[in-house]
């Protein structure tokens, strides 16, 4: 844990957690070790990183999560319950977070306790995890509809139940700035114990919440990347880190330069894309169209732009296009934490220049997308399937047809199939061909165009499953839709296989 400033403010991020419980997100183990491992990178100093007592693979991936060795704490949700308790502290995590709902609407109708057996539950939970040894940050869920000598007398007895840290759920996002700031001013008359602050955006609120809270003296807050979470979602990482750094001259342990690939890794991982104009993190947030504009911020970026957008790992989207062969593009990744090897530098360049030379312009999404897809990539030595060509007919009065002609095991193999579209009669002849090697089930399959137009690069997500059910995601960007997805079902098929082919390989 990094030494703290009077003028640090912590992250707590709660992307693996709220953030997944987003409606229709749905992380792999996989998935959720790549983005933990990016959070700790960035510098978050607390990953929340799942409820282990959800189910016994939420609980492996919270174990995984807390032996990875990062930097970053790790902290496993609990409700005030021994069983929920006892399921964290299986995982080795560093923090327990324990809730219990102090309103009396959740009270009666959500968990069905009186206010006596709450504060009970309170002092007798909190003091369990601290038996164990382990930091405890506690929260009176729906603080913020609780009667606040209710909310103070639960929040003093979790304090003298020693209490690491007592944070304050605004659950519904009903608060604005001001109530915010004023109930964070009352609970801090009433206890010493630093404070946190947990916000939900239904009114649009969270961020400008979350900063208020820190006005009043709560000194870290709960976040999640692209601002992910139940319902509306919680307070935007990006958003409060670059205000609290910016605007408030406040510290934290975030390297922001690597804010916008995480958003990226986020966005694609989960498959919630981020609006064209979210602060920050969305494609425009640094594009200038109008003339005025384009003009003055060529002249003196500080015109227009508000937040330099190298600071954030992007780059102006009008000098986007224009990135110089294979030193420049290795400084572009390097200055956002990317650092691909020579051969796959090589490749990347090779492909940003084949956009290029159709007269395409390659935004800072558009190369991400291309890197991650590079460096996501089986290597050559290590492929046990590979491509040698395909063909593909689709039209008005033809049933959509593909042949594909693979490498499996050093041998040649072709299989033609048929489906509703060329994507699909294309990904069924690869597995057709590959069900020898192993019956590997495509699971989901998510196409995203990054930059507008029909030469748009597409990226293709997906995530397959093999017979002893492991799921792993691949991915692939190319502006062709059918070669992009062939590639990501060959990556995945192969990472399958390798998988399987070495039982000690970790996930
Ligand atoms: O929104 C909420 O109240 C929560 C709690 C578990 C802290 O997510
Ligand atoms: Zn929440």
């Amino acid at each position: 844990m990094k030494a703290k400033s009077s003028d640090y403010i912590q992250i707590f991020d709660t992307t693996l957690r709220d953030g997944e419980q987003t409606p229709g997100v749905s992380l792999t183990m996989e998935d959720k070790i790549e983005i933990a491992r990016q959070l700790s990178k960035l510098g978050v100093d607390v990953i929340e990183a799942g409820s282990p007592m959800s189910s016994e693979g939420e609980k492996r991936v919270v174990k995984e999560i807390a032996k990875a060795g990062l930097e970053a704490e790790v902290c496993g949700l609990a409700r005030a319950t021994r069983s929920d308790i006892d399921a964290a502290i299986d995982c080795d995590v560093d923090v327990v977070h324990v809730f219990i709902p102090t309103s009396p609407v959740q009270m009666k109708y959500a968990v069905n306790m009186t206010p006596e057996q709450v504060l009970s539950a309170t002092v007798d939970h909190v003091e369990y995890v601290k038996r164990h040894g382990l930091k405890c940050e506690f929260s009176p869920m729906d603080a913020t509809r609780s009667e606040l000598g209710f909310l103070k007398q639960v929040c003093q007895a979790a304090e003298k139940a020693k209490a690491d840290m007592l944070n304050i759920p605004d659950t519904v996002g009903i608060m604005i700035p001001k109530t915010m700031s004023k109930l964070i001013e009352e609970v801090r008359k009433a206890v010493k114990v630093p404070i946190s602050v947990h916000c939900h955006d239904d009114f649009g609120m969270a961020v400008a919440n979350s900063l208020a809270a820190v006005e009043a003296g709560a000194t870290q807050v709960h976040a999640t990347i692209n601002g992910l979470g139940e319902r509306a979602g919680n307070a935007s990482l990006e958003e409060v880190v670059m205000a609290l750094h910016m605007i408030y001259k406040l510290k934290t342990g975030i390297n922001s330069r690597l804010l916008y690939s995480t958003s990226r890794m986020v966005a694609t991982l989960t498959g919630i894309f981020v609006q064209a104009n979210k602060a920050i993190v969305g494609e425009n947030a640094f594009a200038h169209e109008s003339g005025i504009h384009t003009r003055g911020v060529t002249v003196k970026p500080l015109t227009f732009e508000p937040i330099k957008p190298e600071s954030v790992g992007r780059t102006r989207k009008l000098v986007a296009g224009k990135l110089a062969g294979t030193r420049g593009i290795k400084a572009e990744l390097q200055e956002i934490g990317i650092h691909p090897t020579e051969d796959q530098l090589k490749e990347i360049v090779r492909r940003v220049k084949e956009l290029g030379d159709k007269g395409k312009m390659v935004t800072d999404a558009d190369l991400l997308a291309l890197t991650s897809a590079v460096m996501g990539e089986v290597i050559a030595e290590e492929k046990i399937v590979d491509l040698c060509d395909m063909a593909v007919v689709t039209g008005i009065k033809v049933i959509p047809t593909a042949s594909v002609r693979l490498v499996l095991d050093g041998k040649e193999y072709i299989a033609a199939e048929t489906g509703v579209g060329p994507v699909d009669a294309v990904l069924k002849a690869i597995q057709k061909l590959t069900s020898n090697l192993a019956k590997i089930r495509l699971n989901e399959y998510r196409l995203e165009a990054i930059t507008g137009g029909s030469n748009a690069v597409a990226e293709v997500v997906i995530k397959v499953e093999d017979e002893r059910g492991h799921i792993v995601s691949a991915r692939a960007a190319r502006e062709d839709i059918v070669m992009a997805s062939v590639e990501a079902m060959i990556n995945g098929i192969n990472k399958c296989l390798i998988k399987n082919r070495k039982p000690g390989k970790k996930e």
